[in-house]
C-alpha cells in the first residue's frame, strides 16, 4: 500500500484574474488529503471514501467510468469525489503506461469540500503520486503537476487554471500566470481561515465574472488592478526573509492588499454575506486584512493575525461554522510512511 498526502491551499492574492491571464499567489496549508493506493490483480477500481463531507461512501466498478452501482450517498458529492478519484486513476494508468491497472483506493482528507481550500487538487495530486508510485513509476514534481492540472481541468470542463495542483504538488507559495508556475519564497505567514460551512458554484462565479468583463470596462479595469496588486503583493514577498518571523509592517502592507483585493472580488460580484460578515469580524479583532478565499459566493475567508484574536472573534460571527489557524505547509505532496 503507497499513502501519499497533499496540502490544501489559501489564496494570498489573485483568483479569478488569473482566469485572464494575470498573476495569482495561492500559498499551501497543513491541512491534507491522503490517498491510499494498493494495487488490485484485476482491472476494478474501489474507493473508499471518508470526511470528505459529512458522508463517507464505498465504492467499487470495473475500470473506467460509468459503470458504477448505485450507492446511497448524496449523489453530488459521490459523483465530484468519484470524479476526481477517476481522473486521477487515469492519470496514473496512462503515467505508468498501465492501461488495466486497478486499485483499492481509501481517501480522507480534512480540507473543507469546494470551499475555496483547493480540496479537489489535493485529492488528485495525492491520488496520481499513490496510484504512480504504488505500480513502481513515480513521478517527478513538474510531471505530477501537470497531469493534476489535466485531471482537474477534464472533471471541470475546462473551468481549471493550474493554480490549486500546482501549489499542492510543490507546497509553499507559488506563483502562477497563465502556464507559467513557480515556487517562491515567502515567511510563514500567520493565516487563520474561517469557514461558513457552504461552497460557492466555482463554474457560475467564474461565468458572471467572465460576462460582467465582456460588458464593462470597469469590470475589465477591475481584473487589470487584480493583477497590478498581485505584482505589488509579489514584490513584498520577495523582499522579505522568508527563514525569519514576518516583520509586522510586511504583515501591515500584505494585509493591505488583501482588504484591497476582497473589495475588488466584491466588486466583481463573487463574495457573500457570510464571506463578508467574516471579513469584517476578522478586520474588526485586528487581523492585519482579510479577504474571501478561491471562487466566493460561499466558503471560506482568509485573515493574516499572530494573535488568538481573529480565530476567536470568527467563531463567534454568525455564519462561521468552523474557524482554524492554517500553518504554511513548506512541503508539498509527500509520501507518509
Ligand atoms: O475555489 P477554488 O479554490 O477552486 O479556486 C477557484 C479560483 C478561480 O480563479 C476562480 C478559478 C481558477 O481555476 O483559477
Amino acid at each position: 500500500m503507497t499513502v501519499c498526502e497533499a496540502p490544501g491551499k489559501v489564496y494570498l492574492f489573485g483568483e479569478h484574474a488569473v482566469v485572464y491571464g494575470e498573476p495569482a499567489v495561492p500559498a499551501a496549508i497543513e491541512r491534507r488529503a491522503t490517498v491510499a493506493a494498493e494495487p488490485r490483480d484485476d482491472d476494478h477500481v474501489r474507493v473508499e471514501a471518508q470526511d470528505l463531507s459529512l458522508d463517507g461512501f464505498t465504492v467499487e466498478y470495473a475500470g473506467g467510468t460509468g459503470d458504477r452501482p448505485d450507492v446511497d450517498v448524496p449523489r453530488p458529492l459521490v459523483e465530484a469525489a468519484m470524479g476526481y478519484v477517476d481522473a486521477a486513476v487515469e492519470q496514473a494508468r496512462d503515467a505508468a503506461d498501465a492501461p488495466d491497472a486497478g486499485f483499492d483506493i481509501t481517501v480522507e482528507s480534512d480540507i473543507p469540500l469546494g470551499a475555496g481550500l483547493g480540496s479537489s487538487a489535493a485529492v488528485v495530486v495525492a491520488g496520481i503520486d499513490a496510484a504512480t508510485r504504488a505500480l513502481g513509476e513515480p513521478l517527478g514534481r513538474r510531471e505530477l503537476a501537470e497531469r493534476a492540472y489535466r485531471a482537474e481541468y477534464e472533471v471541470q470542463d475546462g473551468q481549471a487554471s493550474r493554480a490549486d495542483t500546482f501549489c499542492s504538488t510543490m507546497g509553499g507559495a507559488v506563483r502562477v500566470e497563465g502556464d507559467d508556475c513557480d515556487p517562491i519564497d515567502a515567511p510563514n505567514l500567520p493565516f487563520v481561515v474561517g469557514f461558513d460551512g457552504g461552497a460557492g458554484d466555482t463554474g457560475e462565479l467564474v461565468a458572471g465574472v467572465r460576462e460582467l468583463r465582456a460588458e464593462h470596462e470597469f469590470a475589465a479595469d477591475t481584473v487589470e488592478s487584480i493583477g497590478d496588486l498581485v505584482r505589488t503583493g509579489e514584490d513584498l514577498l520577495a523582499e522579505a526573509d522568508a527563514d525569519a518571523d514576518p516583520e509586522p509592517a510586511l504583515l501591515a502592507e500584505l494585509g493591505e492588499l488583501m482588504d484591497f483585493n476582497h473589495g475588488l472580488l466584491a466588486a466583481l460580484g463573487v463574495s457573500a454575506r457570510s464571506l463578508d460578515a467574516m471579513v469584517w469580524a476578522a478586520r474588526d479583532a485586528g487581523a492585519h486584512g482579510a479577504k474571501l478565499t478561491g471562487a466566493g459566493g460561499g466558503g471560506c475567508v482568509v485573515a493574516l493575525d499572530e494573535s488568538d484574536a481573529t480565530e476567536t472573534a470568527l467563531s463567534f460571527t454568525q455564519g462561521c461554522e468552523e474557524a482554524f489557524r492554517a500553518e504554511l505547509a513548506t512541503e508539498g505532496v509527500r509520501v507518509v510512511d
